[in-house]
This record gives C-alpha cells, sequence and structure tokens, in this order.
C-alpha cells in the first residue's frame, strides 16, 4: 500500500513515520468495528497498539523482580490484576482494608500494560519500588527477545474461549456504545475463528503460555478463570506460592485469604465509586464488570456458532494438552 493512501486511523500523532512505513508493509484489514488492523510477527494489532508493541520491544528495560500479568483480551484480566495487587499489598498494614489501593483505583489504573499504557519509570515505580508490576495482552513470542534475560514471572489467565468470545462482543459494544446485535457477533466469529482478530489467533496465544508453563514453571504461571471461579482459595494461594509471598498459616487462620477474595469479588469492585463512574483511557471502567458467570455463552451462541468454535479448538489444541 502506499503510504499516501493509508487509511484515517494510521494518521494517529502517536504513530510514528517509521511505524507507518511499517504497516503500509503488513497485512491489514478491518475488524468487525471498522477499525484497521494489521499482523506483524503473527499477531493482529490496532496500529496504535502496534507503535505500543514496538516501543516495547525497543525501549523496556526488565528487572528479574518483575511480575507481568498476560491474558487474552476478555479473560479475567481485570480480577487477576486485582487479586495480585492485593496479595502483594497485604505486606503493607492494611489491616482495616478502607485504605486499599484497590478501593480508590481500578485495576488497570494500578497495573499498567506494557503495550497500551505509558510505561515511564515514574508510573512503573508507582506501585512499588521495589517489585513493578505489569501486564499485557501481548502473545508470549512478542516479549521473547526483550525479556529472554531476564527472570521475571509472567501469570497468564486462560478462560474458555466460548465465553471469552461472548464477553469481547459486549465489552465492544459497550465501548463503541452500539447495540450487541446477531450480525456483529456472527462477524465477531468469524473473525474469531479465522484468527484475524485484535491479539490474535487466540489458539497462538493460548498456546505460547500455555507450552512455556509446562517448560518453565518456575517462570510461567498457568491459571483458569473457570478454576479460579470454583476453587478460588486454592487458585489465590497457588498464585501467591508461585510468586513467593505464600500465606503463612497465621494469616490463613485469621481469614487473610477470605477478605482478598472479597475485596477482589466482582461485587464489592463493582459496587465502588470508582469503578462506577471512573474513566481510564476514555474507557469506562463499568464495562470491565459484567456477569462474570462461566458458561454464559450458552445464553447466545446458537449450535452451530459452537460447533464452529469447538471444531476449530479441537485441530488447533490438539496433542498440546490443553482442553476446553
Ligand atoms: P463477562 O463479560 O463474562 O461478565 P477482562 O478483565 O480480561 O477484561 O475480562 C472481563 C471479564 O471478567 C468480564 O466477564 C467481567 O465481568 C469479568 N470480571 C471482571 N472482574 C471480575 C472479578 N472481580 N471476578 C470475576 N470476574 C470478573
Amino acid at each position: 500500500m502506499d503510504p499516501k493512501e493509508l487509511p484515517a486511523n494510521i494518521k494517529d500523532d502517536k504513530i510514528s513515520e517509521e511505524t507507518k512505513k511499517l504497516i503500509s508493509s503488513l497485512p491489514s484489514h478491518t475488524d468487525s468495528q471498522g477499525k484497521n488492523i494489521c499482523q506483524y510477527q503473527g499477531c493482529w494489532y490496532y496500529y496504535n497498539t502496534l507503535q505500543g508493541v514496538l516501543n516495547f520491544q525497543r525501549g523496556f528495560q526488565p528487572q528479574d523482580t518483575d511480575i507481568i500479568l498476560a491474558s487474552y483480551p476478555k479473560s479475567g484480566t481485570t480480577w487477576l490484576k486485582a487479586l495480585t495487587v492485593a496479595l502483594l499489598e497485604r505486606s503493607k498494614s492494611h489491616s482495616s482494608y478502607d485504605d486499599h489501593p484497590l478501593l480508590y483505583d481500578n485495576p488497570h489504573g494500578i497495573v499498567p500494560f506494557l503495550e497500551t499504557d505509558q510505561c515511564s519509570s515514574s508510573n512503573l515505580a508507582k506501585f512499588s519500588a521495589s517489585r513493578r508490576l505489569l501486564s499485557t495482552h501481548m502473545p508470549l513470542h512478542a516479549m521473547h527477545e526483550t525479556l529472554k534475560h531476564s527472570s521475571c514471572k509472567i501469570v497468564y489467565v486462560c478462560r474458555d474461549v466460548k465465553d471469552t468470545l461472548i464477553s469481547w462482543w459486549f465489552f465492544g459494544c459497550a465501548v463503541h456504545k452500539i447495540e450487541p446485535t446477531r450480525s456483529l457477533l456472527e462477524s465477531m466469529l468469524e473473525r474469531f475463528c479465522n484468527g484475524t482478530i485484535f491479539y490474535g489467533p487466540f489458539w497462538e496465544h493460548l498456546l505460547g503460555y500455555w507450552r512455556r508453563s509446562l517448560e518453565d514453571p518456575k517462570h510461567v504461571l498457568f491459571m483458569r478463570y473457570e478454576e479460579m471461579k470454583a476453587e478460588p482459595h486454592e487458585q489465590i494461594k497457588r498464585l501467591a506460592d508461585f510468586l513467593g509471598f505464600p500465606f503463612t498459616k497465621q494469616e490463613e487462620d485469621i481469614g487473610v485469604v477470605d477478605k482478598i477474595l472479597d475485596l477482589c469479588s466482582l461485587r464489592n469492585l463493582s459496587s465502588l465509586e470508582v469503578n462506577k463512574t471512573g474513566k481510564r483511557n476514555n474507557l469506562n471502567n463499568k464495562d470491565y464488570f459484567r456477569k462474570g458467570e462461566v458458561g454464559d455463552s450458552k445464553n447466545y451462541l446458537t449450535p452451530e456458532m459452537e460447533k464452529k468454535i469447538d471444531m476449530i479448538i479441537q485441530e488447533k489444541l490438539q496433542g498440546s494438552g490443553l482442553k476446553f
């Protein structure tokens, strides 16, 4: 494509001339909402997200103590962020929990995204001077070069693919203030299944983190949204052990695990003023909280749609040991 013919959203000020040139050489198309996305290193990004990925790849300086929370969008990122913040913060004395950072900021305001928030040093120092808590929706291979000499820890949360798609349908409609129509769902499903969707293909996203978690379980933890819902105590303890902040017997006895789970519950977080009325990067905090139910996709997908997803999952995840 001739750079002079680039679509409107490439004219974004935050996209450098070099990136515009790169974009003009990449496969690109429009998504279900009419936004331009392009494929870079196998993954589909909006143009401004690609600029963030490139900034990360060129400039991010990892520290061995960094914790990176990773996910495919709409898989439980907000919950994982809240739980991890609460786990790390418990060493400080928020004994009554009434001055806890989660009460005054949305989890995405506390834990920045590596590729879309400006991860300046002041931003990164906000949470803790000694331990940086970061997040990403990038696939693992996009971080490989940058993190290859780092022993930082990565926690990945994975969610049932159908529930993820439905969650995304509602989120996209809420963000763009449009009705969640069947035709939009069908168009998203099409792109979801052929991989040409924001941060897709989803199977490569899942498999990258899944395989690494098996090869290097000390540095990559693979968590599942459904397990977190079904056995929250076990899963938060698993997370705490992995991060090197296990609960003491005394903490367990005085109910710290319950307190954290309650603080981070969808019911509690979504009822906080900051999450009812606050905004971040032009997105309403309330849109990150909907139902949080396992199997909600059953209410919206037809048997044919489910079959289509099942077939693609079976084909792409075959032999990996990862099952839905
Ligand atoms: P639903 O749309 O199915 O309700 P992400 O945080 O990755 O954007 O994912 C959003 C999904 O996680 C939404 O799912 C949302 O309701 C759910 N969610 C948000 N906060 C949660 C929490 N504290 N506990 C459980 N689920 C939560």
